[in-house]
């Protein structure tokens, strides 16, 4: 039976995958956050992803990006925490980001509630987040 796609799955239906690459010396961790469409389905669909290279002391998380229909249910929280982790186990003290102005608005909303606090602000208007991981 076809899953009513309105029907949003329960957390524990989401899983998130981890690869781990590097290129030109620099590791970059990426998760995935996975379901399963239908219970015969073989395959999962990646509903959001995000990167973080780590080059310690500093680790730097790029490009979070969660599916419309599965926002505001914490999966973007579990991915920048699951970088936070990849950043801590890679010896790195502090993860950044960067918000272009279009996403000026996530700062305040969504990343200073999630422990990041803003550190720089750039000539081209981009914004830089950054939080520190020694502390706990
Ligand atoms: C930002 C994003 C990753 C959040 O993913 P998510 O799975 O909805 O995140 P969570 O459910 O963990 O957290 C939701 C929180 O973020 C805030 N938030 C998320 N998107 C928001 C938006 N567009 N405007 C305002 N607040 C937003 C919500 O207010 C909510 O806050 P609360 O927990 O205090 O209620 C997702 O909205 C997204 O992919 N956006 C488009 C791509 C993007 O802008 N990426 C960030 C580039 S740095």
């Amino acid at each position: 039976m076809e899953a009513d796609p309105t029907v949003k799955p329960a957390d524990d239906e989401i899983y998130i995958s981890e690869i781990i690459v590097e290129v030109d010396g620099i590791r970059e961790t990426q998760f995935h956050a996975l379901r399963f469409p239908n219970r015969s389905a073989i395959y999962p669909e990646v509903i959001g992803r995000v990167g973080v290279s780590t080059v310690p002391p500093v680790a730097s998380m790029r490009q979070l990006f969660v599916a419309e229909k599965f926002r505001y249910r914490g999966i973007g929280s579990q991915l920048v925490q699951a970088c936070k982790g990849a950043a801590r186990r890679d010896g790195c003290e502090a993860l950044n980001l960067s918000l272009n102005p279009m996403n000026h608005h996530l700062g305040r909303k969504f990343y200073e509630p999630r422990g990041f606090s803003l550190a720089a602000e750039f000539a081209d208007g981009d914004r830089c987040y950054a939080i520190n991981l020694k502390r706990p």
